[in-house]
């Protein structure tokens, strides 16, 4: 699929901006601070979302403004569809597919698919265990938009059972009694969105993985070894030991079949809750479940994070995108007829040495649609430059 045109008001920096774009690479050049970010973002977000730089939304509305519009046309198979989507700040979303209004803003997600790798990607390898929740979360709910309601469903209901932990633990230190029936009914409710999202991440982790060990090894140069795993707090509340970077594959196997039986999960979850509810009330937080897992990345038989160096980082990361990529592009949309991703690469070329960038390029280059930013044009490789914008204070021009 490709964007063919893309129209913004008070998105970001952009009062209104009108552009089309072709299939193929797409180049956006221009100084620091101009808006060459702030342009792909927005179609990052339609297919996610969410921005990569932000958590919330409030910042993408123009200063001043109350909500911004994306309008995005989609071409895909010969057909095109025209997702939009009005942004405003703190309130809920609204969305329309082919001018009709939605009922669920969801159901424009998975129109239009990108994978965004952006500088902000180090911290996937480098960060917090957030980042690359996130990161399968994105890939999980491209692949499946109703899962965005149950992650909606699941912060949701972990605010309300974290806040009843917390008068819980209150009524407690004063020597009183909690009444922690209500508690009950939130578990099962945890359970049951949780169980899914455990479920739909780990069935991502698995089906990526063979995607990203192969990219990690093209833009490595043949050193090969990256590896992915994912670790559920489910598993660390039951008492089995967290997986190691040396962890056998079929140990992995084992681990991870467990992992994608949402019945059992979910009991598994309701129990272990119920085991650790003293703990919990105590610390005020909810110990088990999605919010505590994380995507392990280990190199050989080195975690990635703390062992690897700033090129293996990078290179993680990339693999990490490109992977994300291959295996979209090799499924096809939610509905399994194809629908090959738009690849963005914000930013990226000026952190990545000379071998990094050819290898890039030469994986990159018969993508359907490739949007790149640059301040330096010089830092893409010319056989990647393709169309040439010049954006210049929120001015786009084909060059
Ligand atoms: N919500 C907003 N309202 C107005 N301006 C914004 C908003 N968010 C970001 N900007 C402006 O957008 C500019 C950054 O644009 P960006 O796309 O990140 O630049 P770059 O070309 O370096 O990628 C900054 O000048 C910033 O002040
Ligand atoms: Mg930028």
């Amino acid at each position: 699929m490709y964007v063919s045109d893309l129209a913004l008001n008070d998105f970001r920096s952009y009062e209104e901006l009108v552009l089309a774009l072709d299939p193929g690479v797409s180049t956006f050049v221009g100084r620091n601070g101009q808006g060459k970010t702030n342009l792909v973002e927005a179609v990052g977000y339609l297919s996610t979302f969410s921005s990569h730089r932000v958590a919330a939304d409030t910042a993408l509305v123009r200063q001043g403004a109350s909500a911004a519009v994306v309008r995005v046309k989609v071409q895909r198979d010969g057909r095109s569809s025209l997702v939009e989507l009005e942004i405003v700040a703190g309130k809920a979303n609204r969305a329309r597919l082919n001018r009709a209004p939605v009922t669920r803003t969801r159901d424009v997600l998975g129109v239009l698919r990108s994978v965004l790798f952006a500088p902000e990607d180090l911290e996937l390898v480098r960060g917090d265990p957030g980042a690359r929740r996130k990161f399968l979360d994105d890939l999980m709910v491209m692949r499946s938009p109703r899962l965005g309601g149950v992650r909606q469903e699941y912060e949701k209901v972990l605010r309300q059972r974290g806040a009843l932990l917390k008068s819980a633990g209150a009524v407690r230190r004063r020597g009183g009694q909690p009444d922690l029936s209500t508690l009950d009914v939130w578990d099962g409710h945890l359970a049951a969105a949780g169980a899914e999202i455990v479920a739909a991440r780990t069935q991502v982790v698995r089906e990526l993985r063979p995607y990203v060990a192969e990219a990690y090894e093209q833009v490595s140069d043949g050193a090969g070894g990256a590896r992915t795993s994912y670790r559920s707090s489910l598993d660390l509340a039951e008492g089995e030991p967290a997986p190691s970077a040396t962890e056998d594959a079929d140990v992995t196997e084992t681990r991870e079949l467990a992992l994608l039986d949402v019945p059992v999960l979910r009991e598994r979850m309701v129990a272990a809750m119920s085991e650790l509810r003293p703990k919990e009330v105590d610390r005020g937080v909810s110990l088990v479940g999605p919010h505590r897992d994380d995507l392990v990345l280990s190199l050989g038989s080195l975690p990635a994070r703390g062992f690897a160096s700033h090129g293996e980082s990078w290179s993680f990361a990339l693999a990490l995108r490109l992977g994300s990529y291959q295996m979209l592009r090799a499924e096809g949309g939610p509905d399994g007829d194809g629908g090959e991703p738009v690849l963005i690469l914000d930013d990226v070329f000026a952190e990545l040495d000379a071998r990094r960038r050819e290898r890039l390029a030469g994986m990159v280059g018969d993508a359907e649609q490739v949007l790149i930013t640059a301040a330096v044009p010089q830092d893409v490789p010319p056989a990647l430059l393709g169309t040439r914008f010049t954006v210049d204070s929120g001015r786009v021009e084909r060059a």
